[in-house]
């Protein structure tokens, strides 16, 4: 896709795209708008006429694909080479807060893009050592959060979830008119009755969020490839916050973005993890393990049969080419018995899920969420809770198995 595309087919993209999108009317408005200085809503009329006036502008180029009927634009990092990401952002410092695993791949992958970064992290604790050895210099780029929020003009703020309501005043008083404040997750903006983040109304507040861990947000960039995030926008002051977030976004270390709304990203990625991602997938494991386990199979049978045919042969090629492809690679005996038992599977745990999805809109659970991991002893007692499942005999199994796998022996 050519990065010299005009306003011209841009705006003709406007017709069909702005009633559809409030991303993409906000987008194509903002350009416009700038360019015409229109101050109202624009019409028709006025969206051609900026078109035919500014036909040599460059603009964004976006693609729209069909995802399963249904048309979404998607961004792509080969519109965004190295020297436009360096020309956006000439004039700016990102100051990435926290250096968990999302700080660490996104910072060293914005350094690793010529953008000048400098990493916030509360002094002496375990991100400050583990910046250090990744060579960040205290008082060149490594900084305490307040004073990296000072000398930031993007304040990329990746501390934990329930840090950012800890910090947020500090944050706060240095997002001076102008300034950028981004996040990786819509957490804190969208429950911000709990959290209390009510960003200023003059600077931009956008969001790139990496659908993986930091690891493999920096991984993929090391191997010459891109993780997929979603971007979106919450404020947009300077006119140019999409413009800001899609570069961003690739900047960081994405391959392709998708476009989200604060509150779908945070909705559907607090319902993902505790379902399918993690919680519902050790649930179900643990379940047909138990079963099998009570009718009298081994430790190592109800293991096979549970977790590891499935994490080593069959979602990779649910992975690679979809349920039916994986299906038809299985027995007719598999696929008849797969094909029966979906739909009781099905009707148990949709209720689970759309209580699930309740207790996230409603709140309740970004609820738990900031009081648990806001105690002093969150850690601990995280590492408590991640020990009685590694304690639990199907994942003690689990290392056995693992150790006579083809690649181990
Ligand atoms: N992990 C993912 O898969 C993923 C994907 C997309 C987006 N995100 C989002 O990215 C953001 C960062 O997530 P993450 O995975 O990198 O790690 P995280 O565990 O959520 O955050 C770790 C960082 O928060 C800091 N921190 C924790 N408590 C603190 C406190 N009281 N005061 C100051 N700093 C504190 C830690 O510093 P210390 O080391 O000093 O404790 C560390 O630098 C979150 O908003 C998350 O939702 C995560």
């Amino acid at each position: 896709m050519s990065a010299t595309r005009t306003i011209q087919t841009f705006a003709g993209r406007v017709a069909t795209a702005a009633p559809t999108s409030r991303l993409g009317a906000a987008r194509c408005y903002s350009v416009l708008a700038r360019a015409t200085r229109l101050s109202a809503t624009p019409t028709a009329n006025s969206w051609a006429a900026a078109a035919t006036r500014f036909t040599s502008v460059p603009a964004r180029t976006l693609k729209t694909l069909d995802f399963g009927g249904t048309k979404e634009t998607v961004y792509e990092r080969a519109d965004y080479p190295k020297e436009k990401l360096q020309q956006i952002f000439g004039k700016d410092t990102m100051a990435v807060l926290g250096y968990g695993p999302q700080g660490r791949g996104q910072s060293l992958n914005m350094r690793d893009n010529g953008l000048k970064v400098i990493i916030g992290t509360r002094k002496d604790g375990r991100s400050w050592k583990k910046a250090l050895e990744d060579g960040w210099t205290p008082g060149k780029d490594l900084f305490p959060i307040e004073e990296a929020c000072q000398q930031g003009t993007v304040i990329m703020n990746l501390l934990s979830d329930a840090a950012q309501v800890h910090t947020w005043p500090t944050i706060k008083k240095h997002l001076t008119a102008g300034k950028t404040l981004y996040f990786s997750h819509g957490f804190g903006v969208v429950y911000r009755d709990q959290t209390n983040i009510v960003p200023p109304k003059d600077i931009d507040v956008i969001l790139a969020a990496p659908k993986g861990s930091g690891f493999t947000v920096r991984r993929l960039f090391q191997d010459g490839k891109g993780i997929n995030s979603s971007i979106a926008i919450f404020q947009d002051a300077s006119g140019q916050a999409q413009e800001r977030a899609a570069a961003l976004g690739i900047a960081i270390g994405s391959g392709y973005l998708y476009e989200t709304t604060f509150e779908r990203e945070v909705s559907s990625d607090l319902v993902g993890e505790r379902g399918i991602l993690m919680g519902a997938i050790q649930g179900l494991f643990r379940a047909q393990y138990d079963v099998l386990r009570a009718r009298g199979h081994t430790p190592s049978e109800a293991f096979n049969e549970t977790v590891e045919e499935a994490t080593q042969s069959l979602y990779p090629l649910i992975g690679e080419k979809g349920m039916d492809w994986m299906y038809s690679n299985c027995s007719t005996t598999a696929q008849r018995g797969a094909l029966d038992w979906e739909k009781p599977f099905h009707d148990a745990t949709k209720p689970v899920f759309e209580k699930l999805y309740e207790e996230v809109a409603n709140g309740n659970e970004a609820r738990r969420s900031i009081e648990k991991n806001s105690a002093s002893n969150y850690r601990e007692e995280l590492e408590k809770e991640l020990e009685a499942i590694n304690q639990h005999e199907m994942w003690r199994t689990g290392k056995t198995v693992r150790s006579l796998r083809p690649e181990n022996q």
